[in-house]
């Protein structure tokens, strides 16, 4: 079967290869999904730039990506949840990416049966994102209905989820974008849409609730300062913390090292009153299962910026690495 693979840490142009392989294996306790469409995220370059290697070391050469919509075509005998040809979707286990190629073998607790509203193409953009967003929102901020959120980014694959994830929950949304984007970001759904280009969300908005950071570095620091006192500010850009060293049960000298690289952060939030929380996902299927009801409720659109073919994997990753699409791109195996 064809796969795209990464042969070792470095540039994309020079790591990312596409190459016949052998079809998996199912074991007793996986089933074998023949994948018909895969969504790209930023970790699928960020790992062949070694951004992960401290985390995991992978055994090269790998295939790349998490995100899949398919065809369940063969079941272990251990497997009770699934049956040939259930239509699925999920985000694979973070040691065991390979949704890129044709077919995959996964465990079923990373798997829900696929929105009968969205074509696979549309159902391979969820998985990662949605868990992402449900899990720092809801599982980490506690959000509410009629709070304030600013979400970074809202054009990007995480803030058009989250945009209209924050709508569901009834919260009021601010959002950032750049100014060709500023339309159809607020045709989501947003209350509040801030062209970075020409304006500074710093001077527009106060007193919130929550942040949700999407773009780290400076943003992360300066976000702080839209938030009411006892406000919190979740971020899915790195470093991670202490709190997710000790989650991920990582040695003591990588413990003191994030705890080392939070140590202004940590200090600012203390500062200003305010709750920080870094946050990594988790694959969750039951999650993603209470996600395909809320998106076949019709509460959640897929937006697709572009669709590759197996066949242009470097070119789909570095059209995501440029970090300017428009929702989501997607890779079309079937
Ligand atoms: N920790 C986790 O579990 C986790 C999970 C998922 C993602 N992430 C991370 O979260 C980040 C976002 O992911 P993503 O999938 O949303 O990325 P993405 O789709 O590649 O984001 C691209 C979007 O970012 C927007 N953008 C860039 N600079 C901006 C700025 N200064 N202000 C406002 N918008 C800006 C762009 O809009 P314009 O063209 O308008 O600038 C574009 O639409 C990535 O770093 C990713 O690795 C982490």
């Amino acid at each position: 079967m064809k796969a795209i693979l990464f042969t070792g840490y470095g540039k994309l142009e020079d790591k990312i290869i596409l190459k016949d392989i052998p079809m998996p294996v199912a074991t007793e306790n996986e089933v074998l999904i023949q994948v018909f469409a895969a969504s790209i995220n930023p970790v699928d370059y960020k790992i062949v730039q070694g951004a992960m290697r401290l985390l995991h070391r992978f055994e090269l050469p790998q295939t790349l990506g998490f995100d899949l919509s398919g065809v369940i075509i063969s079941v272990g005998k251990k497997v009770t949840e699934y049956h040939v040809g259930d239509e699925v979707y999920g985000r694979v286990g973070d040691t065991h990416p390979g949704t890129f190629a044709e077919y995959i073998a996964v465990e079923p607790k990373y798997l829900a049966i696929k929105p009968h509203n969205l074509s696979h193409e549309e159902a391979s953009c969820l998985p990662l994102v949605a868990q992402t967003t449900v899990q720092a929102l809801t599982q980490v901020c506690d959000a509410r209905a009629s709070q304030k959120i600013l979400i970074h980014a809202g054009s990007g694959g995480i803030g058009v989820f989250a945009i209209q994830y924050a709508k569901y929950l009834k919260m009021h949304v601010a959002t950032t974008t750049s100014t060709a984007n500023v339309e159809w970001v607020k045709a989501l759904g947003a209350d509040v849409v801030i062209d970075y280009k020409t304006q500074n969300y710093l001077e527009l908005i106060k007193d919130y609730d929550m942040v949700y950071d999407t773009l780290g570095a400076q943003t992360k620091l300066d976000s702080m300062h839209v938030l009411k006192p006892g406000g919190k500010l979740v971020s899915i850009v790195g470093p991670p913390d202490r709190a997710f060293a000790v989650r991920m049960n990582v040695g003591w000298l990588l413990k003191m090292f994030l705890s080392l690289m939070n140590l202004k952060i940590n200090r600012s939030a203390k500062k200003n009153k305010i709750e920080y929380y870094y946050w990594l996902m988790q694959s969750d299927g039951k999650l993603l299962a209470e996600i395909t009801k809320m998106v076949e409720s019709g509460a959640i659109k897929v937006v697709i910026d572009k669709t590759f073919a197996l066949d242009q994997g470097l070119e789909a990753l570095q059209y995501v690495k440029a970090g300017r699409t428009k929702g989501k791109v997607v890779v079309k195996i079937r």
